[in-house]
C-alpha cells in the first residue's frame, strides 16, 4: 500500500505537467495549428449533451492548455475561464486565446489547484461547470473535489463531466476483460515512468505521479452531497484513446471488436443547481 501525503502529490503532479506542457504544446496530438484554423475540440457528444451555450458563462476546471476552454468561447460562451495548477499550462492557453483574438475578459486562464478554484477565481460562479477527460483522477478527494466545483454553479445552471470510466481504470491493459485492481480501492496508483500519451518515447525526468480512482458512486453522491441535482449519468463502450491493446479505432472512438465482453469506457453526466 502506497499512501501520498497532500504536499507530496501536488508537487509531483504538477512537475510531472509543467514537464509535459511543452512536449504537448507542439505536438500533432493536440495540433495548435488545426486548433487556431479552427478546430473544435469539444465537438460531437459533448457539443451535443451540454448543448447551447451562447451568451453563458462557462469555468473549466483543469483545462489544461485551455483548448476546450476556447472551443466553448468559439461555439459563442459569452466568458470563459479555464484554471489548471500548471503555469506553463495557463501561459500556452494565453497564448493561444491572444491568437484567437479574445479579449482577457472573454477568455481569462487561471493558475490554481482545484481544490482551490473557489477562492482563486474570486467567488465567481458559472452558467456551467465543465471538466474532465482525464481530470478527477488527479485528485485524491472526490468529496472536496465536489464541494468545490457545485460551488462554482450558479442557480440555474449546470456542472458538466465528462471522464474516462472507473471501471475501465482497473482492467488489464492487454485486453480490457480482467480485473487488475480494486474497483473501490482508495490508494493513489504511483507510477514513475518517462514520456507522456501523445509522445511513449520522450525523455522526461518528471516523471512520478499520483493518481487516484473514483467509483461512479462517490462522485454522483458527492456532487448529490453539494446540492447538485443529477440530470443524466451517460456511459459509453467506446473511449478516445487505445486504452487497451484490443480496442478498434471507428472514427474518433476506440471500441472492444465484436464478441469482446465490453466494459463501460466513458461516462458524462450532467447535474444542476435548482
Ligand atoms: C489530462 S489533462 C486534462 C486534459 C484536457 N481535458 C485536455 O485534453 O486538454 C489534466 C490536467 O489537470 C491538471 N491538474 C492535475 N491536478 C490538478 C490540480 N490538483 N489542480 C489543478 N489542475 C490540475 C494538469 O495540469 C493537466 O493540465
Amino acid at each position: 500500500m502506497t499512501t501520498a501525503s497532500e504536499p507530496d502529490w501536488r508537487e509531483a503532479n504538477r512537475a510531472m505537467w509543467d514537464e509535459r506542457v511543452p512536449i504537448h504544446a507542439a505536438s500533432a496530438f493536440y495540433d495548435h495549428e488545426a486548433f487556431l484554423a479552427g478546430k473544435d475540440t469539444v465537438a460531437g457528444f459533448q457539443a451535443d449533451e451540454v448543448g447551447d451555450v451562447t451568451g453563458k458563462s462557462l469555468v473549466h476546471l483543469q483545462c489544461h492548455m485551455g483548448q476546450d476552454t476556447l472551443s466553448w468561447a468559439r461555439r459563442g460562451a459569452a466568458r470563459v475561464v479555464g484554471l489548471d495548477f500548471s503555469e506553463p499550462a495557463v501561459e500556452v492557453a494565453r497564448g493561444l486565446a491572444a491568437g484567437l483574438g479574445f479579449a482577457p475578459e472573454r477568455a481569462a486562464f487561471t493558475a490554481a489547484d482545484v481544490y482551490d478554484a473557489r477562492e482563486a477565481l474570486g467567488g465567481e460562479v458559472f452558467d456551467v461547470v465543465y471538466t474532465g477527460i482525464g481530470a478527477l483522477c488527479w485528485l485524491p478527494d472526490i468529496e472536496r473535489w465536489a464541494e468545490v466545483a457545485s460551488s462554482l454553479v450558479a442557480p440555474g445552471g449546470f456542472l458538466y463531466l465528462a471522464e474516462f470510466h472507473p471501471l475501465s481504470n482497473v482492467l488489464d491493459w492487454n485486453t480490457g476483460t480482467r480485473f487488475e485492481r480494486d474497483y473501490l480501492g482508495r490508494e493513489p496508483v504511483v507510477l514513475d515512468e518517462p514520456g507522456t500519451y501523445v509522445d511513449f518515447r520522450a525523455e522526461t525526468e518528471r516523471n512520478l505521479s499520483y493518481e487516484w480512482n473514483h467509483a461512479i458512486g462517490a462522485v454522483v453522491s458527492a456532487l448529490a452531497a453539494h446540492g447538485l441535482r443529477l440530470e443524466f449519468l451517460h456511459e459509453f463502450d467506446w473511449t478516445l484513446f487505445q486504452q487497451f491493446g484490443t480496442l478498434e479505432r471507428d472514427g474518433e472512438a476506440y471500441r472492444q471488436p465484436e464478441g469482446t465482453p465490453k466494459a463501460p469506457l466513458m461516462y458524462t453526466l450532467k447535474a444542476s443547481r435548482t
